[in-house]
């Protein structure tokens, strides 16, 4: 693993979306995987920025994201596609047909989950995955367990994870949804290249575990110690412990 550790967060953000813009100006047809929770913020707004300045042109890139609640149709505030509209699809040239989204409002989540992975499969695979972590280790809703699955599946969402959600829904955790849909670990871990960032204290630990502890189910990131390519971008209050 490749760790950098940054002096801030927004240092990290920005030359974040400089790596994606130049792995698109390299591949304009990229395909790309994207994470939701506050830790991207700064690097969509950056990505913006720069589609805006004529230096990022997404009209040939796909977009897979990586997870969605269960139950919440894509129109729903707290959605994580609505999360996406509204801090980079919405102000970019992504073309909506080359946007991909698990459906959380779908009837039958196993269908529905198959039916992702079949859509990444005909992609090709992700060439880059932008990942944050949660503090409890998990990526994407992964979650620290006994097993971890490798396909898309139904997951069941860790205290923690909702505790971290709670700003789509008004800081209010009883209004998270429990469950949601996931891409498994396989997708994530058959990406080319990742970069995943981590800002801020209550990151520390989960970044000593997936770097230089073992590698466990408990922290399911630290199955990334496996892979030839990944980048950890970290402030350093994230990277404190290394
Ligand atoms: C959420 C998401 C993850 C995200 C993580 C960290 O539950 N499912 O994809 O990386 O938690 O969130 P944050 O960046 O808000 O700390």
């Amino acid at each position: 693993m490749n760790v950098r550790v940054f002096a801030n967060e927004l240092e990290a953000a920005t030359a974040c979306a400089g790596l994606v813009a130049a792995a698109i100006r390299e591949k304009p047809s990229l395909v790309i995987g994207l994470p939701t929770g506050r830790t991207p913020l700064n690097v969509y707004r950056e990505m913006v920025a720069l589609h805006r300045r004529g230096e990022l042109d997404f009209s040939r890139v796909t977009t897979f994201n990586l997870d969605e609640f269960l139950g919440l149709p894509p129109d729903d505030p707290g959605s994580f596609r609505a999360y996406m509209e509204r801090h980079l699809f919405q102000h970019v040239n992504l073309a909506p047909e080359r946007i991909h989204f698990l459906d959380g409002s779908a009837e039958r989540a196993e269908r529905e989950c198959a039916r992702y992975d079949a859509q990444l499969a005909m992609a090709g695979g992700l060439d880059l995955l932008l990942l944050g972590i949660g503090s409890n280790g998990h990526m994407a809703f992964n979650e620290p367990g006994e097993n971890l699955q490798s396909a898309s599946h139904r997951a069941r969402l860790s205290r923690d994870s909702r505790q971290s959600l709670a700003s789509l829904f008004g800081e209010d955790v009883s209004r998270v949804p429990l469950a949601g849909l996931t891409l498994g670990m396989g997708a994530l871990l058959q990406a080319r290249r990742v970069v995943l960032l981590a800002f801020g204290v209550n990151k520390a630990a989960a970044v000593t575990g997936m770097v230089r502890g073992p590698l466990t189910t408990l922290c399911p990131a630290s199955f990334l110690q496996l892979h030839g390519n990944v980048e950890v971008w970290v402030d350093t209050a994230a990277g404190r412990g290394l």
